[in-house]
């Protein structure tokens, strides 16, 4: 199983240090916020590991984080061309190197407590399709929305940042795929926002009966805005057993 983190973007919510720095760099307790993706990867056992980013700043990632060495994995570097093209986009960057395998993928900007590790050994059981994460929150218009059926055990539908929501469920950026996601993401059309989405993406898997979900327990932040950025410093700081190797 392979590792993708994706930290391509424009970053504009966190204006004005993103117009001179990627906001996956940003600090997230003492280390950048994309350390806390690479990690739980890590920690789930997933050492072989693709960081998706934009042209401008790769060199940044290389130079604080190398071959991944320090940290004990195996990290490479994938430029995304159409910087701000959509998540779907940049994960289409990976497909040399996932090649025919399975994957976890993560966006870079989401930071939880959670371990992967239940919802990792799940999908390796899984012979084939994509699980989400969800988590429950009490703002789920700012995301991807799943829409449970009435027992609670299928998601029956999916909205991206819908203005009334119909359900509490936000599908956290926790992705796992299986191959066929690539031909999958061929397929899409740019959205409204003119982004190839992810949610789009996890459509297709739906529509063809091949999502299957688990839901987090633990907290869980897209650090997206300033608000969300100080609010995931405070609960990184909270932590104890998080203590980092860089
Ligand atoms: O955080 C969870 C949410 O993330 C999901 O609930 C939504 O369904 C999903 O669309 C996404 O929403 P955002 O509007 O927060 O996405 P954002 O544009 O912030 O991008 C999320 C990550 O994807 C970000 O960490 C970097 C990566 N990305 C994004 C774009 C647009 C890229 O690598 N390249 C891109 O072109």
């Amino acid at each position: 199983m392979k590792g993708v983190i994706l930290a391509g973007g424009t970053g504009t919510r966190l204006n004005p240090f993103t117009k001179i720095i990627n906001k996956h760099l940003l600090p997230v307790g003492r280390y950048p916020m994309i350390y806390w993706s690479i990690k739980k990867l890590s920690d789930a056992g997933i050492k072989d590991i693709l960081i998706v980013t934009n042209n401008k700043h790769t060199a940044l990632f290389k130079k604080i984080f190398g071959n991944g060495e320090e940290l004990n994995v195996s990290l490479q570097y994938e430029v995304q061309k159409k910087d701000g093209g959509g998540a779907a986009d940049a994960l289409l960057c990976s497909c040399s190197f996932i090649q025919s395998e399975k994957c976890v993928v993560l966006l870079g900007d989401n930071i939880f407590e959670d371990s992967l590790v239940p919802f990792v050994t799940k999908f390796k059981k899984q012979s084939s399709g994509a699980r989400v994460l969800l988590k429950k929150v009490k703002d789920p218009e700012r995301y991807g929305v799943a829409v449970l059926n009435q027992d609670g055990n299928q998601i029956e539908s999916i909205h991206e940042k819908p203005k009334r929501p119909l359900s509490p469920y936000c599908v956290t950026g926790i992705y796992m795929y299986d191959p066929h996601v690539f031909t999958y993401i061929n397929k899409l059309r740019p959205s409204d926002r003119n982004e190839l989405e992810i949610t789009d993406v996890n459509k297709m898997y739906l529509a063809n009966g091949r999502l299957h979900f688990d839901i987090l327990e633990g907290w869980w932040v897209d650090a997206g805005t300033h608000e969300s950025l100080f609010h995931a410093n405070q609960l990184v700081n909270g932590m104890t057993d998080l203590e980092a190797d860089l």
